[in-house]
């Protein structure tokens, strides 16, 4: 089975994509968090991608394919995957095809999750983030259990340089004018499933369990 999973930045792709793991048992591939294990690793490919990252632009389309390619030809995939953040662009989604397409497979759903835009800002405002595996929390919606610390490790929480509020613009206008035509590209296909993103995050999973059947 490959999903992928769609929603502006801070819909909560992250946060279900790893209960999604839980239930069916195939990996998450977040070119997001490819990107920042990059970064950490002080490599070449992390220390070109830095910046524009933190910008809030997307990194281009040549890196982030190249990425997912090697996942798959790594057989990370092979009892299936659940991309998130991944294709954002439509040059994506037809690489994406092809490379399946050249190994027999195909996308099974691509889950839309809608969230306005301003719950996009209460959300990446208030979420820290842990820099050692890169657990996802919310100073309202999901606190860690001792403040500002991480419930796995005891790291010390960031906040991403990212959700600062001019770079959740940024994101969001990217999103719009970028990701979203992303959907147009899978909707003829008859792939698109959009699932309302409010509400807890026990709700908004199963609402995707749902749409997937
Ligand atoms: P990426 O990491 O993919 O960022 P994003 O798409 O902006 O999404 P996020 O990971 O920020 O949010 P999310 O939807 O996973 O939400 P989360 O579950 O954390 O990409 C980062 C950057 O990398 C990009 O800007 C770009 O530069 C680059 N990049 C990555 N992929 C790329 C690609 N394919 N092409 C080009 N560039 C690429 O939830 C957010 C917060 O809300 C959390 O605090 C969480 O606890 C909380 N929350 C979740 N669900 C709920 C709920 N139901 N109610 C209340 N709070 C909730």
């Amino acid at each position: 089975m490959i999903l992928i999973l769609m929603g502006p930045p801070g819909a909560g792709k992250g946060t279900q994509a790893k209960q999604l793991v839980d239930k069916y048992g195939i990996p998450q591939l977040s070119t997001g968090d490819m990107l920042r294990a990059a970064r950490r690793s002080g490599s070449d490919l992390g220390n070109k991608v830095a910046a524009i990252m933190d910008s809030g632009k997307l990194v281009s389309d040549e890196i982030v394919i190249a990425l997912i390619e090697e996942k798959f030809d790594a057989g990370d995939a092979k009892e299936g995957a659940i991309l998130d953040g991944f294709p954002r662009t439509p040059a994506q989604a037809e690489a994406l095809d092809a490379m399946l397409d050249a190994k027999g497979r195909k996308v099974d759903a691509v889950l839309s999750i809608h969230v306005s835009d301003e719950d996009v800002v209460r959300r990446n405002s208030g979420r820290r983030t842990c820099p050692v595996d890169g657990a996802s929390y919310h100073l309202e919606f999901k606190p860690p259990k001792r403040e500002g610390l991480c419930d796995h490790d005891g790291a010390a929480l960031v906040h991403r340089e990212d959700d600062m509020p001019d770079k959740i613009r940024v994101r969001l206008e990217a999103y719009h004018r970028d990701t979203a035509p992303v959907l147009a590209y899978f909707e003829p296909k008859g792939l698109v499933k959009t699932v309302d993103g409010t509400g807890s995050i026990a709700e908004v999973f199963a609402r995707l369990t749902g749409a997937i059947g």
